[in-house]
């Protein structure tokens, strides 16, 4: 059963900390409270805690700036120090599953497992030519020291962590509309398999989602700001007239023809991702991607997207499976939000699911 209460989604990123209070459990989710603070640089690298002790002052302030009450949290991860991989079982209940996978899983990740915390959920069930039940588990497992460092800077912020979740599972439940996500378990016509794709300041996560669930999840570490950067380095621009140009509010032409070469490369290395995803699962109606991360507004880039993925390109409301609870902005403001949200929203959602 779904838990009714309040929770609290806690996106740690590269450039802001995400906070998104919900009050869950009743028939429709309400977001009580949305909360950013920005983070300086060489806090958090690649998605990695790099400065815990600032991470933890960040924290405090911005609790207290936004008169946040509770301090239970469900925090979100996503860098290098996670794997990610699909595992083939023979069909087997789920209490024989654990000591199961517990048991396989070291050939699957190349984390030794005492340094390793592991997950995993039941993603797909097939039958083989031979007539055997099978079954596909999706891996996640964490190096312990990475995670800790998370959990050493929202311990020492006061906070008090209950969960901690990939974020490209997260971003599930608030980019798939919430209709879809049930279709197939009540028998309904789900809407084929789609590509959610996050493009924040420091690392982009891939995840593709075929009927409600994830079946392949890349991250790749790279953002908006490699962007601002290329052009500060490469035409002597400051970050300010970097982001202008990348917000497409002035132009130039060296520095457009060069943002546009660099995201069509960026758009090879999705695309690759994608390709690999195909080819493994010979999946064949992937029908289209749905777009967010604040970095993901940068000029061309929806454009360039669509030409090189060959897919439609649905810019994401990660808004619409809650109704809006008393929020300190304006319609405009939130909207101009939305984009960075997908995150927070979606682990705040995760006690919705039973
Ligand atoms: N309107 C815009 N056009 C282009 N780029 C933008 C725009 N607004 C913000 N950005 C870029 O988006 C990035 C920040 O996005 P976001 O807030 O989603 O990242 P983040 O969550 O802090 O980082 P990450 O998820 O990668 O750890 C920055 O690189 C910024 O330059
Ligand atoms: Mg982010």
């Amino acid at each position: 059963m779904a838990k009714a209460g309040v929770a609290i989604g806690l996106d740690i990123s590269t450039g802001s900390i995400k906070v998104a209070e919900v009050n869950v459990g009743r028939r429709e989710p309400i977001l009580s409270n949305l909360a950013i603070i920005m983070l300086p640089d060489g806090v958090v690298r690649e998605g990695e805690v790099d400065d815990a002790a600032t991470l933890a002052s960040y924290l405090k302030e911005l609790w207290k700036q936004n008169r946040i009450s509770r301090r239970k949290v469900i925090l979100g991860v996503s860098n290098q120090k996670v794997i990610v991989r699909p595992m083939d079982l023979p069909y087997m209940p789920e209490d024989e599953l654990a000591s199961a996978v517990k048991y396989q899983v070291q050939e699957f990740i190349p984390i030794p497992i005492d340094d390793a915390i592991v997950d995993y959920e039941v993603v797909d069930e097939y039958m083989t030519g031979e007539e055997e039940r099978m079954q596909t588990v999706l891996l996640a497992a964490a190096h312990r020291e990475m995670i800790q460092s998370f959990l050493d800077a929202v311990l020492q912020a006061g906070l008090s962590p209950v969960a901690i979740e990939l974020k490209a599972f997260a971003m599930v439940r608030s980019l798939v509309k919430k209709e879809y996500q049930f279709l197939e378990e009540e028998g309904g016509e789900a809407p084929g398999s789609v590509c959610l794709i996050n493009i924040g300041a420091g690392i982009c996560n891939i995840c593709v989602v075929k009927e409600g669930t994830p079946r392949f999840v890349r991250m790749l570490m790279r953002g908006g700001d490699f962007f601002t950067k290329l052009l500060c380095d490469h035409l002597n621009l400051s970050p300010v007239e970097a982001e202008e140009i990348k917000r497409g509010r002035s132009t130039d032409n060296d520095a457009n023809a060069l943002l546009q070469r660099e995201i069509q490369a960026f758009v090879g290395e999705i695309r690759r991702s994608l390709e690999y995803y195909i080819s493994q699962t010979q999946e064949r109606d992937l029908n289209k991607v749905i777009l967010s991360g604040s970095g993901s507004k940068m000029i061309n880039l929806p454009l360039e997207l669509n030409r090189g993925l060959r897919l439609p390109i649905e810019i994401g409301h990660p808004l619409q499976n809650v109704q809006l609870g008393k929020l300190p902005y304006t319609p405009e403001e939130l909207a101009e939000l939305e984009a960075s949200i997908a995150v927070s929203v979606g682990l705040a959602l995760r006690d919705t699911e039973d």
